[in-house]
């Protein structure tokens, strides 16, 4: 599965990974809930994907992600979000960003299991039973000691399928990922587990999925550094070469990038092209050099002569 990323995995850039192969699913960026019921086009904007179906081009899935703490607003939000054509509804256990967190939502509440619960429940409740409803996690806000009580309330109030991102909220980003504390939850659950961080290449991929005895991946930003992780690592088990992506094909996905971006902002716009290559920066030297030669450019046009 492709990781939602807020301000990375928003359409046009699902568009593309999706269209590289190898992802079943991905998930929109969040969409932030507080006590009312949004219309339509809130909804439009964050999952464009509703109107074809709720799938990519490539025919890939998308969940539509919500955030909040209050377990009414969320159920609504998610009926509706369900009844626009979401294939899923994904529900955000996991952010770190402050503003989130003091407003309850978030990571913010793996302090409080119950609350998760009635949400987890509130949320299934209102969705029809055909569509999913799952459940994106870390181990916990400053230690694991509640994850297994969490991970069993989730299941318990209808998930049908629970990701964890194997860090702390304190532990941030930072590596590593605690993939093997995952294990117990693996065991313990009788719906799907996923395990998801710090997965940038076919090895941690093999790792990960042996110290949590995860089968499902989400890779978040090891799917932007490598494009065809997913491919690769699908390649991977069935023993066969890896597909690699040559520099001037990602040269391209970067152009169609920067299209897709038009009707954002003129001094966003170029934006998502120098994010995109802070992190392809990782698997490829020429992104570096290609990175330091836009980074101060403010006009679409500029980067895009850049790019050719
Ligand atoms: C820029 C950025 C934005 C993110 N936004 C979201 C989000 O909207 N919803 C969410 O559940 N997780 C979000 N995450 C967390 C990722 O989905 C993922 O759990 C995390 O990056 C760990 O995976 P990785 O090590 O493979 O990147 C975000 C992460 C990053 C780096």
């Amino acid at each position: 599965m492709l990781a939602p990323m807020e301000g990375v995995t928003d359409h046009p850039m699902r568009e593309i990974l999706t269209g590289l192969g190898g992802y079943d699913r991905c998930v929109t960026e969040f969409l932030r809930v507080t006590d009312h019921e949004y219309p339509r086009r809130v909804f439009v904007k964050i999952c464009p994907e509703l109107e074809t179906g709720g799938v990519t081009r490539s025919g890939t899935p998308v969940y539509l992600q919500l955030l909040g703490s209050d377990a009414a607003a969320l159920a609504i939000n998610a009926g509706k979000a369900a009844a626009l054509g979401a294939p899923g509804i994904d529900l955000n256990f996991g952010c770190p960003a402050k503003t989130v967190n003091r407003h309850g939502g978030g990571s913010a509440l793996l302090r409080t299991p119950e609350t998760v619960e009635q949400i987890v429940a509130a949320v299934r409740d209102a969705v029809p039973a055909n569509i999913p409803v799952t459940a994106k996690m870390r181990l916990g806000f400053d230690n694991a000691d509640h994850l297994v009580e969490i991970a069993r309330r989730i299941e318990q109030a209808g998930a049908n399928e629970l990701c964890i991102h194997a860090r702390t909220r304190t532990d941030g980003y930072r590596p590593p990922a605690y993939w093997q504390q995952v294990l117990e939850v693996k065991h313990l659950l009788n719906i799907p587990v996923i395990i998801n961080g710090e997965i940038w290449n076919t090895d941690d991929a093999l790792n990960a999925r042996s110290q949590s005895g995860c089968v499902d991946l989400m890779l978040g930003r090891g799917a932007l550094a490598r494009p065809l992780l997913a491919r690769q690592i699908a390649m991977q088990s069935k023993c066969q070469p890896l597909p690699q992506l040559p520099w001037e094909d990602v040269l391209e996905l970067l152009k169609v990038l920067l299209a897709g971006a038009v009707d954002l902002p003129a001094k966003y716009a170029g934006n998502r092209t120098k994010q995109w290559l802070t992190y392809l920066k990782l698997g490829y030297p020429a992104a570096e050099i290609l990175f330091d030669r836009i980074k101060r450019m403010r006009q679409v046009d500029e980067i895009a002569r850049a790019l050719y």
